[in-house]
C-alpha cells in the first residue's frame, strides 16, 4: 500500500511525463512545419514512448490499489530558434525528468517503499539512456548540424533512427 504522500508524487510523476509527451509531439509539429521531416517522425515516436511512460505510472498506482489522477497539464512552446536550441532544449527538460525520477526514489528509499523502489529502477535506466541519446544527438547538431547540408544530414538521420524504433515496437 503507498502513503498518501507518494500516491501524490506519483500523479504528479503523470503530470511530468504527459507533458514531456505533449512537448515532443508539440516539437513534431514545429519540424514537420519547417521541412525537418526526418526530426518530425522521430519526436512523434518519442512522444507515443513518453505516453508510454505515463501509462506504465498510471497502471501501477492502480494495482497498488491507489487512483491514479491526471493533473493539469501546461502548454507546450510553440515556437523554436533553430533544430539545435530545440534539442538543447530537449536535454534540458530530460535532465529535469531525471531529477523528478531521482526525488521518487530517494522518497521510495525514506518511506521503505521497496515495491515503488523496485517499479521505478526502470525508469532510472531508461532516464540514462535518454540522457545519452539526447546529449550525442545536441554533440552531432553542434558539430554538423548548423547550415543546409549539415541540417540535411541530421534531419535523415533522425528519420532513420524514427524508422529503427518504430521496428523494434513492432
Ligand atoms: Fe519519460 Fe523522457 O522522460
Amino acid at each position: 500500500m503507498l502513503s498518501n504522500n507518494m500516491i501524490t508524487k506519483l500523479n504528479e510523476q503523470i503530470g511530468v511525463e504527459f507533458e514531456s509527451s505533449n512537448l515532443y509531439l508539440q516539437m513534431s509539429a514545429w519540424c514537420a512545419f519547417k521541412g525537418f521531416e526526418g526530426a518530425a517522425k522521430f519526436l512523434s515516436t518519442h512522444a507515443e514512448e513518453e505516453r508510454m511512460h505515463m501509462t506504465k505510472l498510471f497502471t501501477y498506482l492502480g494495482e497498488t490499489g491507489a487512483m491514479a489522477v491526471i493533473p493539469a497539464l501546461s502548454k507546450p512552446q510553440q515556437e523554436y530558434d533553430s533544430l539545435a536550441a530545440m534539442f538543447e532544449q530537449i536535454l534540458k527538460h530530460e535532465r529535469f525528468v531525471t531529477a523528478k525520477i531521482n526525488d521518487l526514489v530517494a522518497l521510495s528509499y525514506e518511506e521503505k517503499d521497496y515495491s515503488t523502489l523496485n517499479f521505478l529502477q526502470w525508469y532510472v535506466g531508461e532516464q540514462h539512456e535518454e540522457e545519452s541519446l539526447f546529449s550525442s544527438l545536441v554533440d552531432k547538431i553542434n558539430l554538423i548540424g548548423h547550415d543546409g547540408r549539415g541540417l540535411y544530414l541530421i534531419d535523415r538521420e533522425l528519420g532513420k533512427q524514427a524508422a529503427m524504433s518504430a521496428g523494434a515496437q513492432n
